[in-house]
């Protein structure tokens, strides 16, 4: 929760998270506090309130928690919703846009996400913006009647909102808008040039997406998306980039920061439909017998899952067979079955369930047993 302020001042008020989207309530004494919409801000916030820059201005960051946008809710778009937020602060360097790329592309490779594609722009600088700006606008003046009510409204104030218009009519009318790529500055033009260098020697693939401008004010710079066929409308898995001013326009000193989020729930949607995870078995069960040994039970095999070997029982003194029915259902890699004679000895026979070997052995060293046979496998 935070005031609604900050994220009017860094989402941008012609957005349409700020416009649209956000819960945004007055408190008992009547200031207005919004659910976060995104972590960003929030985050850059606590690094002013902090003073984090202080020690050492290049910090990074990384949260994970729920989002909350009034959006219209479908198939990879909740109201609430999960991000994993990654930021990094004090670095200039566009080598480091081009390393978050790597990691968000790394891990949904090891996730085995594989219907996914990057795609990367640049938003240009405070010194070229402006220039296109007027490009745009001037474009956009000639399209009155196929923009929407909202395009209309903005393409004044922030003609940039209109190449992010979802409406069919507006993307069509932006099929020939003209390119920020074509009014990039020389030193944004080179840094946009080191961003593809570096994706390509990095084996990288991508797409440079002209129209990618993301729906918050506050990106300089690189922008980009992993966006991927699998979910349907929503397209974006993950989304980030550049965004410079924001800590000096929020209050702090003139630092440079860069982030991105991934979309947790569209996330485990892709893995979810990609790859069948495969549950996990317990590692043993101990089936009792009589009220001694559910006792006995009771204490080895709490002192095993404290040891790290996850074991089972079953609480309900139920015959042997039925015991064995359930660790049969819960395809324990071994069973254990204590009696009267193993409270005598302190040993009992463990029964490999894979090859059904059993051996007698004593209950101190079932743990370094079990564990030494899974690992085999
Ligand atoms: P964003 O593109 O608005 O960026 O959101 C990031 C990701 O959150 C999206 O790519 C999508 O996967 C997920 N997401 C957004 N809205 C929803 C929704 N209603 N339901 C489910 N998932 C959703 C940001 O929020 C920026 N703060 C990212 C950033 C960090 N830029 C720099 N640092």
């Amino acid at each position: 929760m935070e005031r609604t302020e900050l994220f009017a001042r860094s989402i941008g008020e012609d957005t349409d998270i700020v416009e649209k989207e956000m819960y945004t309530f007055p408190d008992r004494k009547g200031d207005l506090i919004t659910l976060r919409p995104e972590a960003t801000a929030s985050i850059v916030r606590a690094y002013i309130q902090h003073r984090m820059y202080a020690a050492d201005p290049v910090q990074k960051f990384y949260t994970i928690g729920p989002m909350f946008r009034r959006e219209r809710p479908q198939k990879g778009r909740y109201r609430q919703f999960y991000q994993i937020n990654a930021e990094v602060f004090g670095v200039a360097s566009a080598l480091i846009d081009v390393q978050l790329i790597f990691v968000l592309m790394t891990l949904l490779n090891r996730l085995g996400v594989v219907d996914v594609q990057a795609h990367v722009n640049s938003l240009g600088c405070p010194d070229c913006r402006p220039q296109y700006r007027r490009a745009l606008a001037d474009y956009l003046l000639e399209l009155d009647d196929s923009l929407c009510k909202d395009c209309r409204r903005r393409r004044e104030r922030n003609p940039l909102r209109v190449l992010d218009c979802k409406v069919p009519s507006c993307r069509k009318a932006m099929t020939d808008a003209p390119s920020i790529l074509d009014h990039l500055c020389a030193v944004c033009r080179r840094d946009f040039d080191l961003v593809r260098e570096s994706l390509d020697s990095l084996g990288v693939g991508y797409v440079t997406d002209k129209r990618l401008v993301r729906g918050l004010d506050y990106y300089t710079r690189t922008t980009f998306e992993i966006q991927t066929g699998a979910l349907g409308a929503q397209s974006a898995v993950a989304g980030g980039g550049r965004y410079d001013g924001l800590v000096k326009v929020l209050g702090g000193p003139d630092v440079p920061a860069t982030g991105f989020a991934i979309g947790l729930d569209r996330l485990a949607e892709i893995v979810g439909q990609q790859k069948r995870l495969q549950p996990k078995s317990p590692d043993l069960f101990v089936a009792a017998l009589g009220e001694e040994g559910q006792r006995l039970a009771f204490l080895w095999s709490n002192r095993w899952n404290e040891q790290g070997l996850w074991t089972e029982m079953d609480f309900g003194a139920k015959s042997l067979k039925s015991q064995m029915k359930r660790a049969d259902k819960l395809d324990a890699n071994f069973v254990m079955i204590i009696g009267d004679n193993e409270i005598k000895d302190g040993a009992a026979v463990l029964r490999n369930m894979k090859t059904k070997k059993q051996v007698r052995i004593e209950l101190e060293k079932i743990v370094e047993s079990v564990r030494e046979t899974i690992q085999q496998h």
